[in-house]
């Protein structure tokens, strides 16, 4: 079989979520460790991503480095894996910008994902509140640079949650494009696959028919990876139920239930079935207890490890520097087979 290459990137908005960890940066862990020893591995910190909506300099900074933190606590190894901050392998943008002159508009029209990150962004309460016109052209041309971020390494595999599968079919579209434009002996981009991953989707703790996210105004409605184990209690004894008497994995009619027994089964490694089975005549306080012990004892490693490396930031630095150095070796012969190609 042929060696895989597998990318993906996350936005450095903030310290993970337990949907984000479940949803997402668990499973590049699981993919890492899985890897055959041919396969390569990048997982990238895309700074000009979060761009798209307004940051404030100082904290976009400090996100950078807690989410590298972040990274590394959770388990992925540089060794194995090229860690590395987006911003700096500039041939990322280069790229974007060559895709953009290829991309019809009517394409990035279709897409959805722009119009609810605008409306999240102007706190509208639905899509259809949004101006279109106020919209800056970063936003609008997103998945054009995760194309970028995605073929510059002639990724084979991206894992992502399904919100993102749009994206992916449109990065195929523009790597179909390309190749058919310059044709040669062989397609220039392979097309990348999505990578279905079976990671649960955690709802919100006060609004379970929501998805857990960092944008909603409410803290006790999402733990982060470095909540204190006090702090975890409190969010999930406050989680929304309902009153029913004993628990039923019914994720219609009885979200709140469901999302806690989701989480639990997630942080077990357990079917859900068998985890709502063991409760079916026990109260929601019973389930809370154990979904809490759960949650903490998965988060305390990663915590630990984010407490020790958060300030060290010469170590951090280096680390950022041997992932860039990797990145950009890899990059560069793909840009110069990019640029010969297109004729510059
Ligand atoms: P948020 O919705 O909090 O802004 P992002 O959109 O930055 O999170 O998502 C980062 C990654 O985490 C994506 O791969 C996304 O699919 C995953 N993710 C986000 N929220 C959840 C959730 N509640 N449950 C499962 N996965 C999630
Ligand atoms: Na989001």
């Amino acid at each position: 079989e042929n060696s895989r290459v597998i990318f993906s990137g996350i936005q450095p908005t903030g310290i993970p979520h337990l949907g984000n960890f479940l949803g997402a940066l668990l499973n590049w862990v699981r993919l890492q460790n899985d890897a055959k020893a041919n396969d390569k591995l990048l997982f990238s910190i895309v700074g000009w991503h979060a761009l798209t909506l307004p940051q404030d300099p100082r904290m976009l900074s400090a996100a950078r480095r807690e989410m590298l933190a972040v990274l590394l606590a959770i388990g992925l190894d540089p060794n194995r894996s090229i860690i590395f901050f987006q911003e700096d392998n500039s041939h990322h943008a280069e790229l974007a910008w060559v895709f953009n002159c290829m991309t019809p508009m009517g394409w990035l029209k279709r897409m959805t994902t722009w119009k609810s990150r605008l409306a999240t962004s102007r706190n509208a309460n639905d899509e259809s509140e949004v101006d279109e016109s106020l919209l800056n052209a970063g936003l609008f041309t997103y998945p054009v640079l995760q194309a970028a971020d995605i073929l510059l390494y002639k990724t084979t595999h991206v894992p992502v949650g399904e919100d993102q599968q749009q994206h992916i079919e449109l990065c195929r579209d523009i790597a179909d494009t390309f190749n058919r434009t310059y044709k040669g002996s062989t397609p220039f981009f392979v097309l990348p696959e999505y990578m279905i991953t079976r990671t649960p989707r955690v709802l919100s703790l006060k609004d379970p028919t929501a998805k857990m996210s960092k944008s909603s105004p409410d803290q006790m409605s999402r733990i982060l990876l470095t909540d204190p184990p006090d702090l975890i209690k409190a969010k999930i004894r406050r989680a929304v139920t309902d009153s029913i008497v004993g628990v039923t994995y019914d994720p219609q009619g009885r979200p709140g239930a469901a999302n806690l027994l989701t989480i639990l089964a997630a942080c077990t490694g357990e079917d859900i079935t068998d985890v709502a089975a063991r409760y079916h005549d026990k109260g929601h306080g019973h389930l809370k207890d154990d979904v809490t012990e759960a949650v903490e004892e998965m988060l305390r490693e990663p915590r630990r490890e984010f407490e020790r490396i958060k300030g060290e930031k010469e170590y951090l630095a280096s680390i950022a520097v041997i992932g860039a150095t990797k990145a950009r070796e890899l990059s560069e012969v793909t840009m110069a087979q990019v640029r010969s190609t297109l004729g510059l």
